[in-house]
């Protein structure tokens, strides 16, 4: 069998070569003339998520001498690795707007004095389901194995690994840094989802640092919940939640109807476990990408059969070709291709007398299940004020100026400079957002500018060089679109981070730090 490293393997080396151009590395010199400086110290700092991406960010943040804080929804650290059989629900139709894609914030009833606890009773645990988001993955799933610098696998470890493996490799990672759910390490909160992250306002009534918004859900019953919400400030933030938690389903005529007759029937890729819940159906997959591939593969040894429907790529830009996911999908899969509508059922009838139509006039029928395997947006839930032409009003007494950088159809992020760093305040930051390239190692590149700049080992150019910077490499790459975050790459930030180390001192970086 080919392993799924393969695949990966070649995403990130045509990812590699498309962004092998670098921003300009500044000079020493323009470095120190033309330097962005914070208007407050940076001390204590939150990390938003307990994945590789949070794991990593606490250590080289930890190291640097801050005070971190790392908040995670789940109760345990892992994030994309930790698989469970509980399956999130389904994705709407239409999308639910991506500000709220992921979750919809939870916050206590008006006038409450924080913090605050109720307790609920939810049979069916929907409330810890909403809470801890599972994660996108099948039980089948292969990885590479992408190592963590300073923790590596023991020799001899095999290249393809299933995502248990990773799993229980990550939560050794977190042990080795005191932070599992289990080291009762202050510093770490588990079953805690960041509701709302706003400027603080200090008692000079300047902006100073970050308020987060926090509810936990602690099961302290069967089926009974005790949620508290409390806020706490920290003069900077990393965001590391990940980017396969909203679902982006596609817009097709017809499919409305069908999703709300045929609830679980139509599901998105995020909810695929196993092959047997298909044994001898008709499926019907929509999406040829990486998943969708892995997921024809995988579903094909049980289903009856299977109709893949698949659209040309023609985003020559993008990093990766479908070509390259499409020819792991075994030749008894039917390709198919675009879908034009999904026809009206009539009343009482079951899904398999419904007809799908192709844009090319063919019809489709007797399908079981559909799975849409169409991708993820960036969602953040917690940052509502920082989306285009956002309405939501902040908080009392909180800022307003504001600028937003998220796109309301989630498939970018703007302003990042390096990826990274929130343009307009840059103790706003990202770590683990980019696609299509090698995951840990690009965490730990970025985590270590990150923990350079703020402990000001390392200088940003200016606000106003950033941004010059940074529309120019946009335009120059042919405007927005999700190429905008591959504006950096492992390659740069190494350049990056020995001419920090030469103009600022501290360690040069060589390949993988130690
Ligand atoms: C199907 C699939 C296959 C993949 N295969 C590979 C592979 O083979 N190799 C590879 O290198 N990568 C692979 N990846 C990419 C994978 O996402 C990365 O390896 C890695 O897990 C990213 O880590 P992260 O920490 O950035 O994000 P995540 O692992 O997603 O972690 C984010 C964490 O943040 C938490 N969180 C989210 N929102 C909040 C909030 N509001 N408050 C508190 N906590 C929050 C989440 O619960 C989660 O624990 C795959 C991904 C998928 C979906
Ligand atoms: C699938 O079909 C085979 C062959 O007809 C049959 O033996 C098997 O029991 C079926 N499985 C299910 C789950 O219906
Ligand atoms: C495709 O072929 C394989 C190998 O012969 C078989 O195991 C599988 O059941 C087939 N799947 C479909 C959907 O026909
Ligand atoms: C339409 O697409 C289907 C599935 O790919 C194919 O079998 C069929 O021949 C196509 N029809 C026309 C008219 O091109």
């Amino acid at each position: 069998m080919q392993p799924i490293i393969g695949l990966l393997l070649l995403a990130s080396v045509s990812a590699a070569n498309y962004i092998q151009q670098p921003l300009s590395v500044p000079s020493s010199a323009e470095a120190e003339t033309d330097a962005y400086e914070f208007d407050w110290p940076i001390q204590r700092v939150a990390v938003i998520g307990a994945g590789s991406s949070g794991l990593i960010a606490y250590r080289e943040l930890t190291e640097a001498g801050f005070d971190v804080r790392i908040f995670e929804r789940d109760s345990v650290p892992g994030g994309n690795w930790y698989y469970t059989e509980e399956v999130p629900p389904d994705a709407p139709v239409p999308n639910a707007p991506t500000v709220i894609a992921d979750f919809f914030p939870s916050h206590p009833p008006a006038d409450v004095d924080l913090p605050y606890s109720e307790v609920f009773e939810d049979e069916h645990d929907e409330i810890w389901r909403d809470h801890r988001g599972p994660k996108p993955v099948w039980e089948s799933l292969t990885s590479n194995a992408p190592s963590f610098p300073q923790w590596p696998w023991p020799a001899g470890t095999q290249w393809e690994l299933s995502h248990y493996q990773l799993r229980n490799y990550v939560r050794s990672y977190a042990s080795y840094l005191n932070i599992n759910s289990n080291d009762e390490n202050p510093a770490t909160a588990y079953n805690t989802r960041v509701e709302r992250i706003e400027k603080r306002i200090n008692q000079a009534g300047k902006e100073q640092g970050w308020r987060l918004w926090l509810k936990s859900l602690e099961r302290i019953g069967s089926h009974t919940y005790r949620a508290t919400w409390w806020t706490e400030d920290f003069d900077a933030v990393a965001v590391t939640v990940g980017k396969y938690n909203a679902p982006s389903m596609p817009s097709i005529p017809g499919l409305e109807e069908w999703v709300q007759r045929f609830p679980g029937l139509l599901r998105h890729a995020r909810q695929y476990r196993r092959p047997e819940a298909y044994a001898n159906q008709t499926v019907l997959i929509v999406g040829a990408s990486v998943s969708g591939s892995e997921i024809s593969r995988d579903l094909n040894r049980h289903a009856g059969k299977v109709y893949q429907s698949f659209r040309p790529d023609t985003d020559g830009r993008l990093h990766y070709r479908l070509e390259n996911y499409m020819r792991r999908i075994p030749k008894n899969t039917t390709l198919v291709g675009e879908i034009k509508q999904f026809l009206p059922i009539p009343e009482g009838s079951p899904i398999q007398s419904g007809l799908v139509e192709l844009k090319n006039g063919t019809i489709l029928s007797g399908i079981d299940s559909v799975i849409f395997s169409t991708g993820f947006r960036y969602s953040f839930p917690f940052l509502p004020q920082y989306y285009d032409g956002a309405t939501f009003l902040p908080h009392e007494g909180s800022a307003k100026s504001v600028s937003p950088f998220l796109p309301l159809d989630g498939s970018y992020i703007r302003d990042l400079y390096l990826d990274i760093f929130h343009i307009q305040d840059p103790t706003l930051a990202f770590i683990g957002m980019t696609l299509g390239t090698q995951t840990f190692a690009l965490s730990e590149y970025s985590t270590l500018a990150l923990a350079k700049v703020w402990s000001n080992m390392a200088k940003l150019p200016s606000s106003q060089t950033m941004r010059e910077r940074y529309d120019k490499t946009v335009e120059e790459r042919g405007g927005y679109g999700k190429h905008v975050l591959f504006l950096a790459s492992i390659a740069y930030l190494i350049g990056w981070l020995n001419e920090a180390a030469t103009t600022y001192g501290g360690k040069q970086v060589d390949g993988l730090p130690k």
